[in-house]
């Protein structure tokens, strides 16, 4: 396992998307939809330094299996308690690979109505892509690498780690059993 993007770097990758939210949604109450489980370090790192007032919900996609290649079938496993009719949604996602998750969010979402709908995401691997996603804020960019850490995991493991580390072969021949 090795640091991809140490943690001091993605909190200041943080202050920066926090100023461009803050000047996107001054005078509004978004509604930050937080998708379990992966982005939820994220949420709670982005809105203790946004300084806006924000609602939070959370909704639960399941798209991978286990491993490191997703199912391509993204389905809702935990339905949203909110009512996003006429609200401004910002929804945050841990990670953009296929596109599938993020397609499929916001399909589901819109069929309710907000009045508006905007995809933050931590990271992104523009080069996995096989649906094009809009994505209105993007913390990093990243190659074609497996990562876990801050939140993201592989079969469960890792989302503890504070940094954003590359899993490698070796751990998951390590690991299997
Ligand atoms: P997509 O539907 O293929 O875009 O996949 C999106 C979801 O897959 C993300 O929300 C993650 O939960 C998971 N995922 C994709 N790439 C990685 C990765 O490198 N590490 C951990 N989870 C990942
Ligand atoms: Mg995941």
């Amino acid at each position: 396992m090795r640091v991809l993007i140490p943690h001091a770097t993605i909190q200041e990758t943080l202050q920066e998307l926090a100023r461009t939210l803050r000047h996107d949604y001054q005078g509004t109450t978004p509604l930050v939809l937080c998708t379990l489980k992966g982005a939820c370090l994220f949420l709670a790192d982005l809105i203790r330094v946004l300084a806006l007032p924000v609602e939070i919900g959370f909704l639960r996609v399941a798209s991978y299996g286990s491993g490191t290649v997703s199912s391509g079938h993204p389905t809702l496993v935990q339905e949203l308690h909110e009512d996003i009719r006429g609200r401004d949604v910002l929804v945050l996602e841990d990670i953009i690979d296929s596109g599938r998750t993020a397609q499929f969010v916001r399909q589901h979402l819109l069929a309710h109505v907000p009045a508006s709908l905007r995809l933050c995401t931590l990271l992104n691997k523009p080069s996995r892509r096989e649906v094009s996603v809009v994505i209105d804020y993007c913390g990093f960019n990243i190659p074609d690498l497996f990562v876990v850490g801050y939140g993201m995991d592989w079969n469960e493991r890792y989302r503890h780690l504070p940094d954003i580390c590359v899993l490698e072969d070796s751990d998951l021949a390590g690991a299997s059993q």
